[in-house]
């Protein structure tokens, strides 16, 4: 059995609801999908005719909205309205780690969640099927339960609500969110009540097959969701610290990675070192696994996880070192370009990008920086910057040091480094010849992504340092 399902509604519009919802609209014509989100702005921004103005960008949504939005895809601020008219409201709200109280740094600050469950409690008519889409710590669903249940409880409007929790994880990565939401590798439900794990099978089965589909129980939904972002993260770390290895001992991680990953037990993907991960997910999640850990009493394993951060934040300061050892121990008055400032390519989002570490890093040490990133603007590197605390508490005047480049030339010009910290694939067709005219010498380059063929500069005079090469760079010189 499950409930007939015509009307659904996500609150928060970010980059977990918007998409999501987009993918639910253009699958299933047949369902009334709204998208809320308590800042106006944002809706305004996906209401625009301008398909450009969209608040996040990623590759094939335009295309949906077009196809969906006021047909039957609403963006929408009327928050009691919406849940309202909605027989399954999925909560895609932020889940930000707690910033002080209780669980300070570790611990996921969960008021909006709360602050979700309590608005539909108090605004939906009849039985109402609440989806956790958001990720949160395992148990989470016992918050929202009691919230509801207080509600449904509550005297005066007794009988005429009803509640049921489920659990459905997104694992969308950013950049190919579309894409993953269209062919999930999986799709996770966990809840108690068959009926209502039926009604969300039924919207899914609309594109996805029914074997991908995976009921459990709430928990181990909840759970699954931190455990696969932790083991993913894990990895990175794991090829991370085998790039500083790689630099010591002459060999190279590219051929390493590929050697290990063709292991079918290892895998191969998920292998690329880097300056570590970013994105809203991973340290969050993490922090979060950690924190019930120690809550369960679990301090080794806690330890054994938080390990994985330490070796991320590791490895950005080791790359900020090696960039100043090269720059002769200084970078104070140095005009170093950074190229990439999205945690990853393909996005805007910069959430944890390892850029804004490794940037404050150099302003630290007197650095002036000028940036380009084909879709962050200059307000959101600005901001990312300016609230970032950093390790010394130091204060810069910021619009001094921080420039946005609106080209490759504009942001070599007179620069004694680039350091390439994202893989927009534009940066692989960057000429380097040109680059190099314009830099004051002795100049560096710092591919901390692996988008530069060594073999293209054995004429160049530019040096070249390569993240987790150990063969090929300093003897190129
Ligand atoms: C998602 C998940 O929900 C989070 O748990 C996961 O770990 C990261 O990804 P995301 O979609 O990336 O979050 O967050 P964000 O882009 O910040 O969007 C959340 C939206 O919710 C914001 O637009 C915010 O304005 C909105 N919001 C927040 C509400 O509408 N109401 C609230 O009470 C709180
Ligand atoms: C992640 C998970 O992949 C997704 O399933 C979950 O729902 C949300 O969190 P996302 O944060 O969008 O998605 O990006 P992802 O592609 O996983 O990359 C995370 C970070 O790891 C990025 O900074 C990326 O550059 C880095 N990374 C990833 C590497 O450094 N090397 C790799 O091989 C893969």
């Amino acid at each position: 059995m499950s409930v007939a399902v015509k009307t659904i509604c996500c609150i928060g519009a970010g980059y977990v609801g918007g998409p999501t919802m987009a993918v639910i609209a253009d699958k299933c014509r047949d369902l009334k999908v709204i998208v809320v989100d308590l800042n106006k702005e944002k809706i305004d921004s996906w209401n625009n005719e301008d398909l450009s103005k969209l608040p996040i960008y990623e590759p094939g949504l335009k295309e949906l909205i077009k196809r969906c939005r006021g047909k039957n895809l609403f963006f929408s601020t009327k928050v009691k309205q919406s849940i309202a008219q909605s027989d399954m409201v999925f909560i895609s709200v932020n889940t930000p780690t707690k910033q002080s109280g209780l669980g300070a740094g570790e611990a996921s600050d969960l008021k909006y969640i709360e602050s979700s469950a309590r608005s539909i409690a108090e605004y939906a008519i009849g039985h109402t099927i609440v989806v956790e889409k958001s990720t949160i710590p395992v148990k989470t669903a016992e918050v929202i339960k009691t919230i509801l249940i207080s509600s449904q409880n509550d005297l005066k409007k007794k009988s005429s609500k009803s509640f049921s929790v489920l659990s459905n994880p997104e694992f969308l990565a950013e950049g190919t969110a579309i894409d993953d939401l269209i062919n999930p590798s999986r799709v996770l439900i966990g809840g108690e009540s068959t009926s209502s794990i039926n009604a969300l099978v039924n919207i899914y089965k609309n594109w996805v097959d029914e074997e991908k589909i995976i009921k459990t129980n709430i928990w181990s939904s909840e759970l699954s969701k931190l455990t696969a972002n932790a083991f993913l993260a894990q990895r990175v770390s794991s090829i991370n610290s085998i790039s500083a290895l790689c630099e010591k001992t002459g060999a190279d991680i590219s051929e390493v990675a590929k050697a290990v990953g063709m292991d079918y037990r290892i895998g191969k993907n998920f292998l690329k070192s880097g300056p570590g991960f970013g994105g809203s997910c991973f340290k969050k999640d993490i922090l979060n696994l950690v924190y019930i850990c120690k809550l369960y009493g679990l301090n080794e394993v806690a330890n054994y996880w938080n390990e994985v951060l330490e070796i991320n934040h590791w490895q950005q300061n080791r790359l900020t070192n090696i960039i100043l050892k090269k720059l002769f121990n200084t970078a104070t008055n140095k005009k170093i370009g950074i190229l990439g400032f999205s945690f990853k390519a393909n996005t805007n989002d910069t959430r944890e990008s390892p850029a804004i570490n490794i940037c404050t890093n150099l302003l630290i040490d007197g650095a002036n920086l000028s940036i380009y990133d084909p879709k962050v603007k200059f307000q959101e590197i600005y901001n990312n910057l300016k609230d970032f605390k950093n390790s010394e508490d130091i204060s810069f005047n910021y619009e001094d040091r921080i420039c946005m480049a609106s080209s490759y030339e504009e942001l070599a010009n007179g620069a004694d480094a680039i350091l390439i910290l994202t893989e927009w694939n534009e940066f692989k067709k960057i000429q380097w010849s040109k680059i190099s005219k314009l830099m004051r010498k002795p100049s560096w380059i710092f591919d901390c992504r692996d988008i530069i063929d060594l073999n293209d500069f054995v004429e160049s005079d530019l040096n070249i340092w390569k993240l987790g090469f150990g063969s090929n760079v300093d003897n190129l010189k």
